[in-house]
């Protein structure tokens, strides 16, 4: 029995020498070296192969090694194959830190004190504190949770939205497309870790700016896919939005003549937020391999007719 992994070379070595010394029984290959094919049982990827059905006749389940699974193309795969998304600890470490550092950013105006700082001029401006900052996170699942839950002891108002009803405890939740109006209503800091599906692809628009207080901030750390890269310029332009944090664009790596890169009002990072960290993710994925060899559930098991 063989496992599949086509992702990072480099994390490979690291994934690699775990399995050889944690699960001996589950044999390793690395994508291109696929040897016979049909002892492949497990997929490990971020994104499939074409042709999965094909190449891999004996393929059991297909293992992302990411949070999200939209890069996977769902519809392409073969209906009944399980797809597992990775939650590893490590990854959500990695969104609660960069999520708590792009909060405080925008709370502390450090997009307009980066501007000062260029241009030599040593100019205070007042401070909110932040039980005034009013910071809403769009999504509510595990890795929301916990980011609201790092966010929780700086004191910020918080509110979350999500398809469907939640109940966090310190967190006003909102649900569904009748609530999102109250939601953006009140959201100073605007944070999306949404899935990117067919409901979410451009959610981050101009109509959903209109609805935000007047010089809101947005932070994306979800996918490029969820913002309309006009729509931000605009509302930037026209101080609707007084800045983005954004870890994601729709065309990644970002080209050179991306208007982003140098804009005054934009923090641009190359989908940094989170990385997955073999050494956290090893146990879940094994522990899912297990389950699945006992026939139980596997934990993160992606809903196909939901996208994630
Ligand atoms: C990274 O973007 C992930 O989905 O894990």
């Amino acid at each position: 029995m063989a496992l599949l992994y086509k992702a990072d070379p480099v994390r490979g070595q690291q994934w690699q020498a775990l399995f050889a010394h944690h699960a001996p029984d589950i044999e390793w290959r690395a994508w291109p070296d696929i040897g016979n094919p049909e002892e492949v049982e497990y997929l490990a990827a971020w994104t499939a192969p074409e042709d999965v059905a094909q190449l891999l006749p004996n393929l059991k389940v297909l293992f992302a090694l990411s949070a999200g699974v939209d890069q996977l193309d769902l519809s392409r795969l073969p209906p009944a194959l399980p797809v597992v998304r990775l939650l590893d600890p490590g990854i959500t470490r990695g969104m609660c830190e960069y999520a708590s550092w792009a909060v405080l950013s925008l709370h502390r105006d450090m997009l307009r004190y980066r501007q000062q700082q260029v241009a030599r001029c040593w100019q205070a401006h007042l401070l909110q504190p932040a039980v005034n900052r009013r910071v809403g996170v769009m999504g509510l699942g595990a890795q929301a949770q916990q980011i609201l839950a790092t966010l929780a002891p700086l004191g910020f108002a918080l509110s979350g939205w999500a398809r469907s009803a939640h109940q966090v405890s310190g967190v006003e939740c909102y649900a569904g497309e009748a609530q999102l109006p109250a939601f953006l209503s009140q959201c100073d800091i605007l944070l999306c870790v949404l899935p990117l599906t067919d409901q979410t692809q451009g959610i981050l628009n101009r109509r959903l700016f209109a609805q935000l207080p007047r010089g809101a901030a947005l932070i994306n750390m979800g996918r490029g896919g969820h913002l309309v890269e006009e729509d931000l310029l605009e509302a930037l332009g026209s101080g609707r939005l007084s800045g983005a944090v954004l870890d994601v664009v729709q065309e990644e790596p970002a080209p050179a003549s991306h208007p982003f890169w140098d804009h005054p009002q934009i923090v641009l990072t190359p989908h940094i937020a989170a990385m997955t960290q073999p050494q956290s993710a090893f146990g879940v994925l094994l522990e899912n391999i297990r389950r699945f060899e006992r026939g139980e559930p596997m934990v993160g098991e992606v809903d196909r007719s939901l996208g994630y």
